[in-house]
């Protein structure tokens, strides 16, 4: 009984999540792919979340080159089963596109923002100024470096990709 009156509302959020989930991300150049290898093999050798940021930017200077135009999602700190070590890990905190705060402040809840992790998106839990959150995970200090071209926030945690990713098919 229980289940039956519930439905329809169910359907609803179902309907909801597949629509704002269709966004894909516009494919990406050789260069870009490139790039983005390039950046995903520094941040996984250098072993730890605190040491991305670093690597992250070394590898994805303007002064030394293409750089290519992203967001980092930077956990401040490590959870036991999210390997900083992993390219999957490393690729899903990546997004393709510029998104300072005041860009991504305006993201209504359910937003979906394409990673570089194949077919995976981060999705916008909660847009209050005070709370803002993605994948359920606070953005701790937002903007925390921003230039023209790279935007990196911290995040109070690592993002979990099985949990809140939807797997597309293309
Ligand atoms: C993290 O990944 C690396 C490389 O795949 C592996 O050697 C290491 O054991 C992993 N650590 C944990 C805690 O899973
Ligand atoms: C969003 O975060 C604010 C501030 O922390 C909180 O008051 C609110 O309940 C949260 N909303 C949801 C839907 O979780
Ligand atoms: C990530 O999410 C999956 C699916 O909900 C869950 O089984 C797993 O325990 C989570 N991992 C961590 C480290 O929270």
């Amino acid at each position: 009984m229980e289940t039956t009156k519930h439905l329809p509302f169910l359907i609803m959020i179902i309907t909801i999540i597949t629509t704002a989930s269709s966004t894909s991300l516009p494919s990406l150049t050789t260069e870009q792919n490139e790039m983005a290898t390039k950046i995903i093999d520094a941040m996984i050798s250098s072993g730890s979340f605190e040491d991305w940021s670093e690597a992250f930017l070394n590898t994805n200077d303007e002064l030394n080159g293409p750089v290519l135009t992203s967001t980092l999602f930077l956990p401040k700190t490590s959870v036991e089963g999210i390997n900083a070590t992993s390219p999957l890990v490393a690729s899903y905190h990546i997004v393709p596109q510029w998104l300072d705060f005041s860009v991504l402040s305006l993201m209504k809840p359910f937003s979906r923002i394409p990673t570089l992790l194949f077919g995976h998106s981060i999705v916008v839990t909660n847009n209050s100024a005070s709370g803002f959150a993605l994948d359920g995970v606070l953005i701790s200090e937002p903007d925390l470096f921003v230039s023209p071209s790279i935007v990196i926030h911290r995040m109070a945690s690592p993002f979990n990709f099985t949990r809140y990713s939807l797997t597309l098919t293309p």
